[in-house]
């Protein structure tokens, strides 16, 4: 989500910015933007879209001799894609870039407000930098101004800002939001919120911890921790490998993304929990007046979310809840109620199938609202309503970071609408929102766990076919492990709900089929459990998931003890996509780009 840039030296700063986006575009294109500081002179362009619209604007922009700069790629999370939202965000002398978000924003900026600023964009950013113009007006140096406002916010971000006053230093802040500095023998000094843009320029590189914040000048690098000390930089060797480092030294984007979700769920969660309610500011609460059922279309992984959605939305906010496979409701005459809010999840926002249902249902006279990854895309451009995954670019075809983020979003919207209908307590809420801040570290992949299913999945490279079976929300789950073993294992695999098998499917059992079974602690364990003693009564070969230690099974992955249920389904999830990522490697397949698939379905 978004990329950040900056430089101090003596080359062409714009090329500089310009090339060190161009490896963070993948991360967001929504707007792009730089602001270059020259003997006392700012020049700031900015650009929707992708960067080749800035590079266009900034065509005729040479800048000879040292200066400092900025830059940004956005990810639109508050305020539309516009020009204005972009970033670098002006003050009266001064631009910020900025990844995260400000929790507080909407306090600083009414005072902001009554003090006579004007606000010129939606985002929360714009607070930062007229923060620190109002803090300098009453400290001893920019500095010290810049410090003040580094501890008024909340919330998490990496920073860069410059001002005219100081024409050679570029001042930097960090805390959750990732951010380095990278120097080399020329004495430039370069940031950005990823390595590979520095990969090229720079031989030593800092990460910045959480709360490091100081400032660069041609001379050197002060770094201050969060408890003020001077902290010495810790270099090390920059890898000079790209594609590696786009990776962050994973084999795969999908296992890159794998790791990756805990922080991403994390971004998914900010500012969107408060002690006792769940806050979705992009929602009109409106959109549920009148509401008697929710209907949910989509295809695929985003189908599995939306299935674990139907749950949910059932339990907490005891909602009507139906769902549909996209490809499906297309063709069949649907009956669609005006009393029925309906509901597109989609990670790329483009999948044909799933666009065509929104505009169904909005021809209908349905009220809509999307779930999506892309800011932007086609369906949020269309449906009435949008709630952003923040997931991230996924570059893996096999989906696993927008999958998780989904459920997040479903789980908190299901408690957002218990609250609007009255259907749950403040404190039944406040207990989910507790278990809602445990899931980022549920989403952890170990060390441990990853070599334990690495070892054991030389295992399952064979046989006839495998059933992932569950119950309630691990149904949906079962489903979806079999879709990601299958999309990157070409080996068959089903997913059932465990009280099905004996309706049919047991008559397969036998040593050379594989039942995955997810027996969760916190959720008809004993049930799920009688329907895996029937499978390996009948000598299916068994590998369980469960955080109970489970005897009859041949192979066993133990899962974290955990509070409740939902936090066991995302602990699973993470087994569920490693061992299709070992098995699929074992085999020798291409992970990242399985055979026939596509990362966006846009035709039928
Ligand atoms: O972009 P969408 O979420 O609308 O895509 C839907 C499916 O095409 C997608 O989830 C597909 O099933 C993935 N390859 C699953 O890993």
């Amino acid at each position: 989500m978004c990329g950040i840039v900056g430089y101090l030296g003596q080359k062409d700063t714009k090329d500089i910015l310009l090339g060190g986006l161009k490896e963070l575009e993948y991360r967001g294109y929504d707007s792009a933007g730089i602001a270059v500081l020259q003997e006392g002179n700012f020049h700031s362009y900015k650009a929707t879209g992708k960067l080749v619209n800035l590079e266009e604007k900034t065509q005729d922009f040479i800048t000879n001799g040292f200066a400092i700069g900025i830059g940004h790629t956005r990810w639109a999370t508050h305020g539309k894609p516009t020009e204005l939202n972009a970033h670098p965000h002006v003050g009266e002398s001064s631009y910020v870039v900025h990844n995260g978000i400000i929790e507080n924003y909407a306090d600083l900026k009414k005072e902001l407000i009554a003090d006579g600023v004007k606000f010129l964009s939606q985002t929360d950013t714009e607070v930062i930098v007229h923060q620190f113009e109002k803090n300098l007006k009453t400290s001893d140096s920019s500095f010290e101004a810049f410090k003040k406002t580094i501890s008024q916010l909340q919330g998490a971000y990496a920073i860069l800002l410059v001002t005219k006053g100081e024409d050679e230093t570029i001042f930097f802040a960090k805390h959750g939001s990732p951010m380095l500095v990278g120097i080399n023998a020329e004495n430039e000094k370069y940031f950005a919120s990823s390595d590979t843009p520095l990969i090229g320029h720079c031989s030593d590189v800092n990460y910045f911890e959480d709360g490091d914040y100081g400032y660069v000048t041609p001379v050197g690098l002060a770094i201050f921790d969060k408890n003020n000390k001077v902290q010495k930089p810790n270099f090390s060797k920059l890898t000079q490998n790209k594609l590696s480092a786009q990776k962050d030294g994973f084999r795969f984007f999908m296992e890159k993304e794998i790791y990756e979700q805990g922080d991403v769920i994390a971004d998914t969660l900010m500012g969107r929990l408060s002690d006792e309610e769940i806050l979705f500011e992009e929602l009109d609460t409106t959109l549920f007046k009148g509401i008697n059922e929710i209907k949910l279309c989509a295809c695929g992984t985003s189908y599995h979310s939306a299935l674990t959605a139907t749950y949910l939305f059932e339990r907490y906010a005891k909602i009507k809840t139906t769902i549909e496979v996209a490809s499906e409701f297309r063709y069949r005459s649907p009956i669609m109620s005006k009393d029925t809010l309906f509901v597109v999840i989609s990670q790329s926002g483009e999948t044909a199938d799933t666009l065509e249902t929104l505009k169904m249902a909005k021809k209908a006279g349905l009220k809509t609202l999307v779930i999506c990854n892309v800011d932007n895309s086609s369906m949020v451009r269309l449906a009435d309503a949008c709630i952003l995954t923040r997931a991230g670019v996924e570059k893996g075809v096999a989906s696993t970071k927008a999958f998780a983020t989904q459920v997040t979003v479903f789980w908190m919207l299901s408690l957002y609408v218990g609250k609007l209908k009255d259907t749950m307590s403040t404190q039944e809420i406040a207990k989910q929102i507790a278990l809602l801040r445990e899931v980022p570290g549920a989403c952890k992949v170990t060390d441990n766990l990853h070599e334990r299913i690495k070892r054991l999945s030389k295992r399952y490279l064979h046989g006839h076919g495998f059933f992932f079976i569950g119950r309630d929300v691990f149904y949906p789950l079962a489903l979806e492990g079999a879709l990601k073993l299958k999309e990157i294992s070409y080996l068959h695999a089903e997913g059932y709900p465990s009280g099905e098998m004996k309706h049919g499917p047991i008559a397969l059992a036998d040593p050379e089929l594989f039942t995955i079974a997810l027996l969760p602690q916190h959720l008809l364990y004993e049930k799920a459990k009688s329907n895996v003693e029937e499978l390996s009564a009948r000598d299916s070969t068994i590998c369980a998931i469960s955080a109970i230690e489970f005897d009859k099974a041949d192979d066993f992955i133990a899962i974290n003890e955990c509070k409740d249920y939902m936090l066991e389904f995302f602990e699973m999830m993470v087994v569920l996509q490693v061992l299709s990522l070992e098995i699929s490697v074992r085999l020798g397949n291409d992970v990242d780009m399985p055979r026939n698939l596509a990362k966006s379905v846009t035709v039928e």
